[in-house]
């Protein structure tokens, strides 16, 4: 999909759709206004009749006097004082998804006056690019599907130029890479394996100039000593990979490293889980994708830093080797850990990933994995668990949340939680009983990570929407994306 920024005549400017935002009780907004007095008050004439008063919804008119659109969409906004960026593209969302059913798929959208800032503006455009994202991989779209969005412009007051670009800039890399953490969380297990996303890495590498891509086979796991990763791999007949993606957009800057939880299919293993729903357990490589998300996002937008994304991948299943309850294995710290629940799989792969990063000397270390179910029972699925022990990297990273509307909520890491992985035949059981199943998977974590700053985001209620609607979110790429963005100290609002 094609973004733009737009200036200049908002009445001369040609498009098959302009949009206006319209407040409560028929209060125009200012390009509203606009062209509300180039129609001769056509604007104010229409709203008179009653049927949108600003709340919500919206109005269709066409072949209006005085301007070159060829229809123009009001959307209600609310109240004038509480209209924020959050009201703002839930309302264009709306109006997107009216243009996809009427087959319109060219739009240009005049933010309303005191949304035309850097961050509304992305968030505009990261909505818009969202709505033009369709799973078809495996499943073509009926004849009388909507049309995804092809072009939409943005059209900015004059002084506000540079921000603004910089912002549909911003949101197109960002939405290349939650585009692609869906859709890599919505392929079937069959079809995304841990070679599939290997061969995606290297391809991506292929793609971007600073970017490269190296991949671990078992050989070089097993070299290594990954006796954690490789014994969730040894159940299953797709070979483990450790895909480790490096963009080097700074100096000699230390890089940060992103790790994510690359399961792509989670039967649980001997422990195997119940039937229903199982399927879902496909996107248990969504902290993977959000990586491969991340990467392509920094990449596109050229940011000046140094990141390195590490993918752990492999699949759980039963078979006659897997892992049994009470096996013993060696990680590549030297720890070893008591396997007693082998559907706590990702902990395991992970260890080894965070122990292996260690040579990259991380500046910071944030892991994203689909870790627990606990969590979702903890916080529901609409911000992702915060694990640290680093107050300063935890304000970092709610920051983030918060100003990419990708949020997180801090859980406790304290050591108190620590002795409930306390185990009669190894350094530490795998799992820490029912109680705070989150923190106690944190906890587990957080034994490979004394080395580096580390921060653990459990993903398993935001990265995947379930029901009528069930796909991947591409969350928390971007999270991710903002974090980078502000660590490299590119301008954003100037
Ligand atoms: N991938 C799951 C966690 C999960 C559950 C993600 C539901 C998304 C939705 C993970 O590997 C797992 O099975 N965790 C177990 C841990 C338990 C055995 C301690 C869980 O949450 O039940
Ligand atoms: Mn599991
Ligand atoms: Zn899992």
């Amino acid at each position: 999909m094609q973004l733009k920024i737009v200036g200049g005549d908002l009445a001369q400017a040609k498009t098959p759709c302009l949009i206006l935002g319209v407040f409560d009780k028929r209060k125009l907004s200012q390009p509203a206004d606009a062209i509300d007095k180039a129609t001769g008050g056509a604007i104010a004439a229409l709203l008179g009749k009653g049927d949108l008063d600003g709340g919500k919804g919206w109005l269709l008119a066409y072949d209006l006097p005085g301007i070159a659109a060829e229809r123009v969409l009001l959307i209600g906004l609310g109240k004038r004082k509480e209209c924020d960026r959050g009201k703002l593209t839930k309302a264009l969302g709306g109006a997107l998804a009216r243009l996809g059913e009427m087959r319109v798929d060219k739009a240009l959208l005049a933010l309303p006056d005191g949304l035309d800032d850097y961050a509304s503006v992305r968030a505009a455009a990261l909505k818009a690019a969202e709505t033009a994202y369709r799973y078809e991989a495996t499943k073509k779209p009926k004849d009388d599907a909507p049309v995804l969005l092809a072009a939409l412009g943005i059209w900015v007051d004059k002084p506000k130029h540079a921000a603004a670009e910089r912002a549909v800039a911003h949101a197109g890399a960002i939405a290349e890479g939650v585009a692609l953490a869906r859709e890599l969380g919505n392929l079937p297990g069959n079809h995304c394996t841990p070679t599939y996303l290997a061969d995606r890495a290297v391809e991506l590498a292929g793609e971007h100039a600073a970017l490269t891509t190296e991949v671990l086979d078992e050989d070089a796991m097993q070299a290594l000593g990954m006796g954690a990763l490789l014994s969730v791999s040894r159940g299953s007949r797709q070979p483990a990979k450790l895909i480790v993606m490096t963009y080097k957009g700074g100096d000699d800057s230390k890089p940060v490293v992103l790790v994510g939880k690359g399961l792509t299919f989670d039967a649980g293993g001997i422990s195997i889980k119940p039937a229903a729903d199982m399927d879902e357990m496909k996107y248990d490589m969504a902290g993977g994708a959000s990586v491969f998300g991340a990467v392509v996002a920094a990449a596109r937008m050229g940011l000046p830093l140094n990141l390195i994304g590490v993918v752990p991948s492999s699949e759980n299943l039963p078979d006659g080797d897997a892992n049994k309850p009470g096996d013993v294995v060696t990680s590549m710290s030297g720890q070893t850990i008591e396997v007693l629940n082998t559907d706590a799989e990702g902990r395991l792969i992970l260890c080894d990933a965070l122990t292996y990063v260690e040579r990259f000397e991380p500046d910071v270390v944030l892991d994203m994995a689909t870790l627990t179910g606990a969590c979702i029972v903890a916080l529901g699925r609409h911000p992702s668990g915060l694990f640290t022990g680093d107050d300063k990297l935890a304000a970092e990273i709610a920051h983030a949340g918060e100003a990419s509307d990708d949020r997180v909520w801090r859980m406790p890491l304290w050591d108190d939680y620590q002795q409930q992985l306390d185990s009669n035949f190894a350094d530490m059981a795998n799992i820490g009983g029912r109680d705070a199943g989150a923190v106690t998977a944190a906890c587990f974590l957080s034994r490979f990570t004394k080395s580096y700053r580390w921060a653990h985001l459990d993903i398993a209620g935001t990265a995947w929407t379930t029901g009528k609607e069930k796909g991947a979110t591409g969350r928390p790429v971007p999270l991710l994306s903002e974090f980078l963005i502000h660590r490299s100290g590119v301008e954003t609002d100037a």
